[in-house]
């Protein structure tokens, strides 16, 4: 083998470690990433749900976006709110009797709110009213403070 060649079979031989070490890497992180989702409460994937499509809408309300990819945020949040509406958050599966009744009450009635905002949104938006819509953002922030000043535990 000449010089060349040995150096080019190094170099094969380097590349080629580099892109096993490198796959083996991307499977760790993609385990990782799955058992993850898989530890995740059905409360936590739908606040999770809700929080992607806040953070496009503050995006939107800076910007006055009222596009088709806003509108849609704002419909996958809906379903997230009415589904996390039906589920018991932490603090209530501890309690009992009456106590319980009432704590689930009134989350359900802070997360119904927060479904009639986006509603109010989904119509500022269709009709193209930047400023409702804005203001709508804004309610959001103040509704996601109420419930969870009310309903998450303290650590
Ligand atoms: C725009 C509105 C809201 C946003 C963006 C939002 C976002 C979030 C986020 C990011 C988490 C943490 C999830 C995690 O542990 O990784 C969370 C948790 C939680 N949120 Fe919200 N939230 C909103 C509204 C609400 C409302 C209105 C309520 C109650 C009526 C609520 C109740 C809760 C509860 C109980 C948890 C704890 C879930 C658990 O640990 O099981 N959230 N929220």
């Amino acid at each position: 083998m000449n010089r060349t060649e040995s150096n080019r079979t190094r170099w094969t031989t380097l590349l080629m470690t580099l892109a096993f070490a490198l796959s083996l890497g991307a499977l760790a992180l993609n385990q990782s990433a799955t058992a993850q989702e898989e530890d995740e409460t059905p409360m936590v994937k739908h606040m999770t749900g809700i929080n992607d499509g806040y953070k496009l809408l503050r995006r939107a309300a800076r910007s006055g976006d009222l596009g088709e990819e806003t509108l849609a945020a704002v419909l996958k949040m809906q379903k997230h709110t009415l589904e996390a509406k039906a589920l018991t958050p932490p603090i209530a599966a501890k309690l009992s009797g009456d106590a319980k009744e009432k704590m689930l009450n009134g989350y359900r009635m802070v997360m119904a709110k927060l479904l009639g905002e986006l509603a109010n949104l989904e119509v500022a938006i269709r009709k193209a009213d930047a400023e409702a819509a804005k203001k709508s953002v804004s309610n959001l922030a103040l509704i996601k403070k109420e419930g969870h000043d009310a309903f998450i535990e303290d650590e």
